[in-house]
């Protein structure tokens, strides 16, 4: 299967092709174009040539492009899931339910289009501004470069193409070299939806290569990144005066304080830890348990990790399957035997099967440990106990990241504590870091990044605030 890059409406033949593997497998799965200079000033050509159209285009009809996309997705929703389960090693029934989220991420899209505005200002609030009428509008930014990362090949594609949509840009988009064959579907059932040529074009291929052309091209306007914070920061700092949307990484921490009914969570702590094998931004990598209830919650926290079924991501049963590389299994497993060399205790796991990485707790993890202080990004979490939640949050929010967190607890005062002084973008009460629905505002603090996303907040990122003052 030859994929080739989509620009200006048509799938284009690039000059160099390259085959992708199943992270699983290790079989071909396809051969995917490396799009050169000449194929990335193509699409923004097509880009900057779409704008005045898109920009033109009403709402309601930018909307109804949003809705039938959603409902083309529905109608291959098994085929969606089929291909992101093959090229990210996502299982399938956690590729369902990423289907099931980019449906509603488009739906959500449609609907924002639809109220994209300003507001009202009282110009006599200050001496001067009398006799004044003003308002402000909200206008598109123009083309958007969208880089987005492997773990969430569909719904995080969808999180940057509907919002840029919504409000009238087009887009030039790199999809992760690991994940190209969501986006091209995406591609062609936007093409089906009646989005105009040009308006979405895809180029697949080096990561550094063309981030770099669209980072520095004067004609994108916004550039909006999912992905590591080393990527981010080189973006911020090679785009001038655009716009920048990085969503970046994390090592999302869960408090649990003394009082908690841990068989009534416990469930939910390891999907939180375990789920796309660790491969989510805001994967519980470290949990800090009050000492009444540390030993409770480790006993029961291992016995259902060690239930978890490892295996084929295409088969139903599996619940945690491959990483995303060979490499990244091999630096899972360094940063274990670093834990350990440090004085960690392994509980369960530490093991790898081809580029399956056992579902792997340590207890007492030193805070300078990579498994602790660095994103894993692989299924491993610590486990440590403390003495109060005061304690847990100091340890939360000694991070270089701050995207979400979560705490268990009975007492209001402490949940109220700690809503206020977790040094993060979202505060889960109850809940873990790892609670995402697609339209509320999602992104970071510290170096998980800046923006937010979440449809309406992303339509914010990618318009433009205008002023209009009439004079009487
Ligand atoms: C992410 O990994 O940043 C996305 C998490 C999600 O959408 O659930």
């Amino acid at each position: 299967m030859r994929k080739h890059l989509f620009i200006e409406g048509k799938w284009v033949e690039a000059g160099e092709y390259r085959p992708l593997f199943s992270p699983y497998s290790g079989e071909q799965i396809a051969e995917i174009a490396y799009a050169g200079a000449a194929e990335v000033q193509r699409a923004l050509v097509a880009a900057e040539r779409a704008r005045p159209l898109m920009a033109r285009m009403p709402a309601h009809e930018r909307a109804a492009i949003l809705e039938r996309l959603a409902a083309l997705i529905r109608e291959r929703a098994e085929e969606c899931a089929g291909i992101i389960a093959l090229e990210a090693a996502k299982p399938l029934k956690t590729a369902r339910l990423e289907v099931e989220r980019t449906i509603a991420t488009y739906k959500f899209a449609a609907e924002e289009a639809k109220r994209i505005h300003g507001e009202t200002i009282p110009m006599d609030a200050a001496p001067g501004g009398e006799d004044r009428v003003a308002y402000t509008i909200r206008q598109p930014l123009g083309v958007i470069a969208a880089i987005t990362p492997f773990n969430f090949p569909m719904n995080l594609v969808a999180h940057k193409v509907g919002p840029a949509l919504a409000a009238g840009n087009t887009l030039v988009l790199k999809p992760a070299g690991q994940t190209p064959l969501s986006a091209l579907l995406l591609a062609e059932l936007l093409q089906q939806a009646g989005l105009p040529a040009g308006a979405l074009n895809v180029v697949t291929g080096s990561g550094s290569a063309i981030g770099d052309l669209l980072v520095t091209d004067e004609r994108v306007k916004a550039v909006t990144f999912t992905g590591s914070p080393e990527v981010g920061i080189a973006i911020r700092s090679k785009a001038g005066l655009k716009k920048v949307v990085l969503e970046l990484g994390s090592n999302s921490a869960l408090i649990v304080d003394q009082g908690t009914d841990v068989d009534g969570m416990i469930a939910r702590a390891v999907t939180g830890a375990f789920s796309y094998a660790g491969q989510v931004c805001i994967s519980i990598q470290r949990i800090y348990v009050h000492e009444q209830l540390f030993d409770e919650f480790v006993g029961k926290f291992v016995k259902q990790t060690e239930m978890l079924r490892l295996g084929d991501p295409l088969d139903l049963q599996t619940d945690l399957s491959a990483v995303i590389s060979a490499r990244d299994a091999k630096r899972a497993m360094e940063w274990i035997a670093d834990a350990e060399k440090s004085g960690a205790v392994v509980a369960t796991g530490n093991r790898k099967e081809g580029n399956v990485v056992h579902p792997t707790v340590l207890l007492h993890v030193d805070a300078a440990s990579s498994v602790s202080c660095r994103e894993a990004f692989a299924p491993i979490v610590m486990i440590n106990k403390i003495a109060s939640v005061e304690e847990g949050i100091r340890l939360v929010n000694d991070s270089r990241y701050g995207l979400q967190a979560g705490i268990y607890t009975q007492n209001i005062r402490t949940a109220f504590a700690a809503a206020e002084t977790l040094e993060v973008g979202g505060v889960m009460i109850n809940d873990i870091p790892t609670f995402r629905v697609d339209q509320m505002p999602y992104g970071g603090v510290k170096e998980s990044g800046t923006g937010r996303e979440g449809v309406k907040y992303a339509v914010e990122e990618l318009t433009e605030l205008k002023l209009i003052c009439f004079k009487k």
